[in-house]
């Protein structure tokens, strides 16, 4: 029998590679980078059929076609007994998720492990804890009044209970809704993952569901937090194999702005919403915010005045306008001088045009971007602290940033940047060649766990061709036969998948083994 193999190898080897290029293929690369595109009638309706158990077929339809709590559903009972089963086919299932969000069957999976570790290992190398929360929370925690995008783009509905909840659009809010409950001795250092939800216009590597890395430490008056922070962003793109020539972080401060709105004028209250304001001039017309800068009382000169001096790229020509001492530019200054000492400054550069679209950033704002320029911000954040004290809270300072799964993927299969994802980790798979052999190959296969080896067993009878189809699609390393001469001889046969050498093991040797090669 185990002359076939090299010739099963052979067969194996015409089989065409399903590996995915540069990681993923087809309807996996489609669900990872969007376009999913969701089954709607002609009328919009989205149809889903969810039981057909008790002889009775529920159809949910909903005229809005995504969580808005606005309208309810309709369910509509259709008895089958009006039409024979046999007769009337169940509507095609739809086979995508929600438009915007994504599955992750086992390569997606690996991808999104893959990045999550790395995630996990700069926050810790650093010395952040992880910390979660629910995907649930109130509304009341978003609705800030500045006409922020992300709290207009809130998947919220009423609960059971007559409540208003949302699901989060960002951890930030919840972050500060634990400190202020939890009051922990300050400062920490505390980093998630956590998913987050906007109704969000898709482009690629915006989405309506993300996976945010949020890095935040709180407690630190000085720019050593931000430097600490962008320190562990720099160590993040550096284990993923990005360097400085890839990416960038643009640095500015609000409290420059500050200080150009008030020599502008305007008055500190109108601060926040100014910001955010601004922050949209870089993606609409002034003429489309006319009604909105009225209302803040600001004057279309006035905002010409702030665009051009925002143009800037040199902190040196700000400090001309707002004065060397000005405390934001000073604050400016050090950061880039503490990031020159660790070596991480070419990473950086300053950019007066930076403002961020949260109403809740007070000082220094950052934002990591893709140097050719094709893709969205990468990641983005600053120091916030005012935020607990807008809940009710003391004034207690912040920073941090937050950081999507979906454009540093972007961006990493652009850079080619991504190890193959299809196949899992498997080190052996283990296969009885004897009829009824099953539990000896199981046996088998736990002695190699005992060692600490993951390991795959062939569970149905199968021809040896079909085992090695399997292990090679599943990734296994080696493939170990069970039974057959070397079995009668107490001994097992392993073959290593790569070299295609093979070797003759005892059984009874086999976890000493496996734990030295
Ligand atoms: P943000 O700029 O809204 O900040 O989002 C931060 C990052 O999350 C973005 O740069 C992007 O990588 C990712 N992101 C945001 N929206 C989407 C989306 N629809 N699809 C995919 N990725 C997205 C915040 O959320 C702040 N709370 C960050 C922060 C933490 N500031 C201080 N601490």
């Amino acid at each position: 029998m185990l002359l076939l193999l090299p010739f099963t190898m052979f067969l194996l080897r015409l089989v065409p590679s399903t590996s995915f290029q540069p990681c993923l293929k087809g309807s996996l690369k489609q669900t990872l980078t969007g376009g999913n595109p969701t089954i709607f009638s002609k009328t919009h309706q989205r149809l889903r059929l969810t039981s057909t158990t008790n002889n009775q077929v529920r159809l949910y339809s909903s005229n809005s076609p995504d969580l808005a709590g606005r309208k309810s559903s309709s369910v509509q009972k259709l008895n089958s007994s009006n039409s024979s089963p046999s007769k009337k086919k169940p509507s095609p299932l739809n086979l995508q998720p929600p438009k915007g969000t994504r599955d992750f069957p086992p390569p997606l999976l690996r991808l999104r492990t893959y990045l999550f570790t790395r995630f996990r290992s700069a926050s810790l190398s650093h010395g952040f804890s992880e910390y979660d929360s629910p995907v649930l929370e109130s509304e009341s925690l978003y609705t800030r009044k500045a006409g922020e995008e992300v709290t207009e783009q809130l998947y919220c509905f009423t609960d059971k209970g007559d409540r208003r909840v949302t699901l989060r659009p960002e951890m930030t809010p919840s972050l500060a809704r634990i400190i202020m409950g939890m009051k922990p001795a300050l400062p920490i250092k505390w980093f998630s993952i956590p998913q987050c939800w906007r109704y969000e216009r898709m482009t690629r590597g915006r989405r309506r569901e993300h996976y945010q890395w949020n890095v935040d430490v709180w407690g630190v008056q000085g720019v050593e937090a931000e430097v600490e922070v962008i320190s562990v962003m720099v160590r993040f793109f550096t284990s993923v194999g990005i360097t400085q020539s890839d990416v960038g972080i643009k640095v500015n401060s609000r409290g420059i702005i500050g200080a150009l709105l008030e020599g502008l004028g305007i008055p500190e209250d109108k601060f926040a919403e100014t910001c955010v304001l601004i922050d949209k001039l870089e993606k609409v017309p002034v003429e489309a915010l006319k009604a909105d800068l009225e209302e803040l009382g600001i004057t279309e000169e006035q905002i010409t005045a702030l665009t051009d001096v925002l143009v800037h790229k040199d902190i040196e020509k700000i400090s001309e306008v707002v004065g060397s001492d000005c405390p934001a530019v000073q604050d400016v200054r050090k950061l880039f001088s503490m990031c020159t000492d660790l070596g991480i400054v070419d990473w950086l550069e300053f950019d007066a045009s930076v403002i961020r679209g949260l109403s809740y950033y007070t000082g220094i704002v950052f934002e990591a971007f893709d140097r050719s320029g094709t893709l969205r911000a990468i990641a983005g954040g600053g120091r916030y602290d005012k935020l607990l004290e807008s809940f009710g809270g003391d004034p207690t300072p912040a920073v941090g940033f937050g950081f999507g799964d979906a454009v540093i993927v972007e961006l990493l299969k652009d850079k080619n940047l991504l190890p193959d994802f299809e196949k899992g980790e498997v080190e052996f798979c283990v296969y009885s060649m004897d009829e009824g052999g099953t539990a000896k190959a199981m046996k088998v296969a736990n002695e190699l766990r005992e060692k600490g080896c993951s390991v795959d067993v062939v569970l149905e009878e199968k021809k040896m061709k079909w085992a090695f189809k399997h292990a090679d699609r599943i990734g296994a390393k080696r493939v170990v036969i069970v039974g057959g001469d070397e079995g009668s001889r107490g001994e097992v046969r392993v073959k290593n998948m790569e070299s295609g050498e093979q070797e003759t093991v005892k059984v009874a040797e086999i976890g000493e083994w496996a734990e030295n090669i």
